[in-house]
């Protein structure tokens, strides 16, 4: 399938994942298989205009993922026009807008979901934005503001016609925030009702959700919480989409990536990440040792709030890593965790 003229070996994207779906994850995550686009974490497009370090860090990708999308929230046509060249110049495939996130620091400046309440609004900025690049530009929306106001399925139209080339629809409305299930009628009809493609987004923990969703007239799924639990899931759907039983991973894979993963985000702290594209001004002021070493063990903190959810002991563990000031430690962890069976020698 295409994205304008962007060619995905696959239907299953890594949904865009604030504080989660870093380079490094996105990395791993394509290397198993089965997945055709990934999504950046949301970047301000005021950050990227003014070229704010922490905000250009936020957008960093490697070769390796391929094709990427950058994801930016903002609510000033303007601004929003001059992010996506900034995207657009860092060489992405695609640039994403966030008309999806609910948090109100982000909503009440006219960004995010408040953007699905000013659909009029929403167009100028997708029309703005085509404008001014040539790759594809997209959108993330939710289903709506709430049940009184779905909104959906006339922003996809108003956003078809100001030339976005693709949208993905997380199911739920912004005041459901997460609760509740994803609404994949309201997906669906959006999916039939333009002609440019629709992913539908939410609720997908298994690789048979994902196959199951294929059915409904998407062109694709985005899926979030489901690849924070298990990185392979949509390398399993698509083995169950080719005929062919979903690959069995076992507690040492589990246990090996997220060894791999602190490696990547540890190389990436020492500057010395292959291919990492360096974006960041020489001006920012390096993190101190200690500072880099905590950075990491936050980041898999975040990850094993999902990662290890429903695991016999997983409660037991998170506490450990929740309470790990370093990497070694975390290490030991994972060690006693995932490789008790074979002892492995880490
Ligand atoms: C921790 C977290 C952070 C998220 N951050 C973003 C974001 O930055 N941009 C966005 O469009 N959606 C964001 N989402 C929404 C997801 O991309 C996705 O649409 C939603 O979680 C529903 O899909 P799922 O059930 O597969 O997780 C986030 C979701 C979670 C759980």
């Amino acid at each position: 399938m295409k994205i304008g003229n962007i060619e995905l070996d696959s239907p299953f994207v890594v949904s865009p994942m604030a504080g989660m779906t870093d380079t490094a994850f996105r990395r791993l995550v394509k290397r198993q298989g089965g997945c055709g686009l990934v999504v950046s974490e949301m970047v301000s497009s005021e950050g990227l205009v003014r070229g704010i370090d922490r905000t250009l860090e936020y957008a960093e990708y490697t070769e390796e993922e391929r094709p990427v999308s950058i994801q930016i929230f903002g609510g000033e046509p303007a601004k929003m026009a001059e992010a996506a060249r900034v995207v657009e110049a860092m060489g992405a495939n695609i640039v994403d807008v966030n008309m999806g996130c609910p948090v109100p620091k982000i909503a009440k400046h006219h960004a995010g979901c408040s953007l699905m309440r000013e659909p009029h609004h929403a167009a100028e900025i997708i029309a703005a934005m085509t404008k001014a690049v040539k790759i594809p530009v997209t959108v993330k929306m939710r289903k709506g503001w709430d049940d009184g106001e779905v909104n959906a399925p006339e922003l996809a139209k108003r956003v078809e016609g100001a030339g976005a080339s693709a949208i993905a629809v997380h199911g739920r409305t912004a005041q459901q925030s997460y609760s509740g299930f994803a609404d994949w009628d309201v997906v669906a009809g959006i999916a039939r009702s333009v002609s440019i493609p629709v992913f539908g987004s939410g609720d997908c923990i298994e690789p048979e959700d994902i196959v199951t969703r294929m059915q409904s007239g998407v062109s694709g799924v985005f899926v979030g919480r489901g690849v924070l639990r298990n990185p392979w899931i949509l390398a399993q759907a698509r083995d169950l989409m080719a005929g062919r039983p979903a690959r069995q991973i076992t507690d040492e894979d589990r246990g090996r990536f997220l060894l791999d993963y602190m490696a990547l985000l540890q190389a990436e702290q020492k500057g010395e990440q292959d291919g990492f594209r360096h974006l960041v001004a020489q001006s920012t002021p390096p993190r101190a040792e200690a500072s880099k070493e905590r950075w990491v063990v936050n980041k898999l903190r975040a990850l094993c709030t999902w990662y290890t959810k429903g695991f016999d002991g997983g409660a037991q563990f998170r506490i450990g890593v929740n309470s790990a000031k370093s990497v070694a430690e975390v290490e030991e962890l994972i060690a006693g965790f995932f490789f008790k069976s074979v002892g492995t020698n880490l």
